[in-house]
């Protein structure tokens, strides 16, 4: 189409409907109409934060970089525009890094909307979205992301989940990019498959970070997936830096990198700009912990474990004893401190209102980082016995054979966390948030990103009460397990931890995937998908375990369906 007939189909459709000619986006065209510049939409449209009367609309202009530009959008309720519901006229520039965000108001509940920008007589593709359900509420359905990594691979479960017609909205838990260098992390085939990392230096900047946001958003697929799902995403550590904290980050050097608090800021700001997220509180650009409510089916709450409260994560390596040891009770007792925090206690107490207030069936947990008990012995999490050793020695156990002295004592060995940076580095954290739920009765259901591997676990109280269930979701490109035990057989460490760690009732630690959660009144339905590769455009798609939650408290368990 060329621009003035996109033009005029925009302004004929602007002209049709409830729209008033005033605020017809006429000053869309930037200089009056007089002079159009060449504009295209290079990243794609997004939506998201649907709420039941709006949605977030987002997109970016791409175009020869000067003042500020007028750009129109419109929400209408169908494809064609010609029922259009609302439109407005708003400006971008170099200070939002010309991105468009837009808060569509006046919708109606549990609707589709098709909604597209206009600027210098150029029109967006279209993108397609839907707001949040109120009432009686049937059925909710979601696809679960998290750890999507431009150079480790295509997005194929993008692509996948794209194809997907009746789900509701998209979660992201996290690692929506990645901070590395081109050289780093994960970009072994990077260059063989034209993903090589976007600047080429690890991103400390704002116009880094910016730049690391366009070239993710330049891929199809994720522009796929935008335009046909409103997002509703949170961040974990990457889009600010491995392992962040409250006040730094395993991978934020001080002495050559900067205070870390203005990269943050930095990091904060073009998630801002790049994500279609509504702030909670516009003057506190760092809160992104907030609800949606599903009618009476469920609520959900997307948390932020990883930056606005988080306490520094403790190291293995500050446990080992001089006769190379483990201080198990220096290591306990830290472990269990009761002031150490995750969340922080201004959104622990935000958290125990959301819950006591929702009247919802379900209760969701959108967050960063297992919550489950993940023990494993400590032989094998400071590295010291192989996974497949491990295991070898647990079958002869089962089997009665004989053990030499060697193998007792690696048996007598305690069992351990295998992750500090999640919840089970934080234990006392974890018990406040079981305990809310367990005294208010509520169906809790936890969605986990972060580790790259597919598990699902029950979540149990530190009494061993039951409390809910984890499902915690394979990253889209990530490498999992199989990355750093190349070695082993994935389906024997996958086998051997669900044995060996209680609560895990599946574990999958070397696909990439996604998971299809739908909750009805009477349940809530995990359905592990997966990719063949994520190392070629040419891929299989399957679906894998498939796990259910009932309602009620005598309930609060995993079942394989
Ligand atoms: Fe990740």
């Amino acid at each position: 189409m060329t621009q003035s007939s996109s033009r005029r189909t925009f302004l004929r459709n602007f002209s049709v409907g409830t729209v008033a000619v005033s605020t017809l986006p006429l000053t869309g065209c930037g200089s009056g109409g007089a002079h159009y510049q060449d504009v295209s939409y290079a990243h794609g449209v997004a939506s998201g934060d649907p709420l039941a009367d709006r949605v977030i609309l987002w997109t970016r202009i791409t175009i020869a970089k000067g003042d500020d530009v007028d750009v129109g959008w419109m929400i209408a309720e169908d494809d064609t525009f010609a029922r259009p519901v609302a439109s407005g006229v708003v400006k971008t520039g170099a200070a939002s890094d010309y991105t468009v965000k837009v808060d569509a108001t006046g919708l109606a509940p549990n609707r589709r909307y098709y909604y597209r920008f206009q600027c210098q007589g150029t029109q967006s593709p279209i993108g397609r979205t839907k707001t949040l359900p109120t009432g009686t509420v049937a059925q909710a359905k979601f696809a679960v992301f998290s750890c999507s990594n431009y150079p480790a691979g295509y997005f194929n479960v993008y692509a996948e989940a794209a194809k997907l017609d009746d789900v509701d909205a998209a979660l992201h838990l996290g690692d929506y990019i990645y901070e590395y260098a081109a050289d780093g992390y994960a970009s072994a085939n990077a260059a063989a498959m034209s993903r090589t990392s976007q600047p080429a230096n690890e991103i400390l900047t704002l116009s880094d970070y910016r730049r690391r946001y366009q070239q993710y958003r330049s891929d199809p697929d994720l522009q796929a997936v935008h335009a046909r799902l409103p997002f509703i995403a949170v961040w974990d550590d990457h889009e600010l830096a491995n392992d962040t904290w409250r006040e730094g980050a395993e991978n934020h050097n001080p002495a050559t990198e900067g205070l870390f608090l203005a990269r943050k800021q930095m990091a904060i700001q073009a998630y801002n700009e790049w994500m279609p997220i509504r702030l909670p509180d516009a003057a506190k650009p760092e809160r992104i912990y907030r609800s949606f409510d599903f009618g009476n089916l469920l609520s959900l709450h997307m948390l932020d474990t990883r930056v606005i409260g988080r306490d520094k994560q403790f190291a293995y390596g500050s446990y080992v004893n001089a006769d190379k040891t483990f201080n198990t009770a220096g290591f306990t007792a830290d472990m269990a401190a009761p002031a150490r925090q995750l969340m922080g206690t201004e959104q622990t107490a935000w958290l125990q209102g959301q819950l006591s207030k929702s009247t919802a069936t379900w209760q969701l947990l959108g967050q960063q980082v297992l919550m489950a008990r993940m023990n494993l012995p400590s032989p094998m999490v400071l590295g010291t016995t192989g996974y497949a050793a491990y295991f070898a020695l647990a079958a002869k156990v089962q089997a009665n054979l004989p053990l030499t002295e060697a193998e007792q004592q690696l048996l007598a060995a305690p069992a351990v966390p295998y992750n500090l940076d999640a919840w089970d580095g934080y234990q006392a954290a974890r018990e406040t948030v079981l305990t809310m739920a367990k005294t208010l009765n509520k169906n809790l259901v936890v969605l986990a990103g972060d580790t790259h591997n597919a598990w699902a676990s029950d979540l149990a109280d530190i009494n061993g009460q039951a409390v809910g269930v984890e499902f915690g979701v394979p990253s889209v490109t990530s490498p999992g397990f199989e990355e750093y035990f190349p070695k082993e057989d994935p389906n024997v460490v996958a086998k051997g931890l669900e044995q060996l760690i209680g609560p895990l009732q599946y574990a999958e630690t070397a696909a990439r995937g996604y998971v299809v959660l739908t909750v009805t009144p009477t349940e809530s339905r995990a359905e592990y998908r997966y990719v063949s590769t994520v190392k070629s455009k040419t891929y299989t798609a399957s679906t894998g375990k498939v796990l259910k939650m009932l309602p009620g408290a005598a309930n609060r368990k995993l079942v394989a369906v």
